[in-house]
């Protein structure tokens, strides 16, 4: 059992890993495989959200760090959420490899924006698939079809890349037409579960046809084992399909929404390493909480894990609260630093209700 901390298990800020020393270490790792992402699309739901707990439900309220956070996301609605994402989008871009993969999961609120801001990001030649996750859920009276699906773009860092990777996992049986042509030359096969084709007396071999981009994949099931409680936790079927398809064991990934670490989750199963981040304190320690059990449950399973480590917060807070207009003479430009630097502390001992240390 490898207990040492590995770099590819930390929950840290996106800027601070593609900016501070974590970064070689990445690079030493082949950069970042895949890249999955979860962002907030609904608006007024990031960071105050209502959570169960011993069966009781309470409702969280976003901190300090947190309210800016939203200020930044919604302040100016899809606007604010566009330079957001933009932003985060193009340091996604330098951390992940040169044959890695990025999958962008958006709803109909958002998918529009998400789509265009992609293309010219990552580049519409490397657009590889907009995958629509169909699921079933009450149907709601509305005078338009139900929205019964999500969105989630699939992209290449450059999609020539020769060691590219992208595995068929899935397949699924052939369609009513087909089998009828087949069963018409007295032809008989059968499918096992994933559709791939498992005795025949076909002229050709034949596996069914790789899996296509719509997905239909139940949402949690209330009382289904893998449900943490986290308002919009994603199914790990839908991210074991993308984890499989889009990397090999060993290799790095990373979300940087990560939630309640439905990605952490799947790729440490999975025998991937993993990097995980999230604004929000509550989805940090959801995740850390989550992945403690992944390892209890692998550790009684007799198999290999590899401890984490948690980092709290990054440069980007930092960042945003002390930087300096560079125009300013450099007494003023110092002055600047020494007062923002100590409201910046101020805000994280208030954010964390913790005291100075004098002697500090
Ligand atoms: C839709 S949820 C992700 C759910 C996740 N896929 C899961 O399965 O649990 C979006 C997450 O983004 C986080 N978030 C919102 N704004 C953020 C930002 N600017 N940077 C990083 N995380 C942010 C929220 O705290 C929330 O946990």
């Amino acid at each position: 059992m490898d207990e040492q901390a590995d770099l590819g298990r930390q929950q840290a800020d996106l800027s601070s890993l593609k900016n501070g020393p974590p970064r070689s270490e990445i690079e030493a790792q082949g950069g970042l495989k895949l890249i999955y992402i979860d962002p907030p699309f609904d608006v007024g739901a990031d960071f105050s959200m209502d959570i169960e707990i011993g069966g009781d439900t309470f409702t969280k309220k976003p901190n300090i760090l947190e309210e800016i956070a939203y200020r930044d996301t919604w302040g100016k609605g899809a606007d604010s959420f566009i330079a957001m994402i933009y932003e985060r989008l193009i340091l996604m871009r330098d951390l992940l490899a040169e044959d890695g993969s990025i999958y962008v999961h958006c709803d109909w609120r958002l998918n529009s924006v998400v789509r265009f801001v992609m293309d010219e990001v990552f580049g519409r030649d490397n657009y590889l698939n907009e995958i629509i996750w169909h699921y079933r859920k009450w149907s709601l009276p509305v005078k338009f079809f139900q929205k019964n699906h999500d969105s989630i773009f699939y992209y290449s860092k450059n999609v020539q890349s020769p060691s590219r990777v992208f595995n068929v996992v899935e397949y699924q049986p052939p369609s009513d037409g087909t089998l009828k042509r087949w069963k018409g030359k007295k032809q008989n096969a059968t499918f096992d579960e994933s559709g791939r084709r498992t005795a025949t007396n076909l002229e050709e071999e034949s596996t069914g046809s790789p899996l296509s981009a719509v997905w239909e994949i139940s949402i949690i099931n209330p009382a289904a084992q893998e449900r943490i409680g986290y308002p919009t936790q994603k199914p790990e079927a839908l991210l074991e399909r993308i984890i499989k398809a889009s990397s090999n064991e060993g290799d790095l990934l990373a979300d940087f929404f990560c939630g309640s670490g439905t990605t952490a989750a799947v790729a440490e199963r999975l025998g991937r390493k993993w990097i995980c981040s999230d604004l929000g304190k509550f989805a940090v320690h959801t995740t850390r909480k989550r992945m403690i059990g992944v390892q209890r449950r692998m550790k009684s399973d007799g198999k290999d894990y590899r401890a984490f480590e948690i980092l709290n917060l990054g440069r980007y807070e930092r960042q945003h609260f002390v930087g300096v207009n560079p125009n300013l003479r450099e007494e003023e430009q110092r002055r600047q630093v020494a007062q923002k630097e100590a409201a910046f502390l101020e805000l994280i001992l208030r954010a964390y209700r913790a005291e100075p240390l004098a002697q500090f």
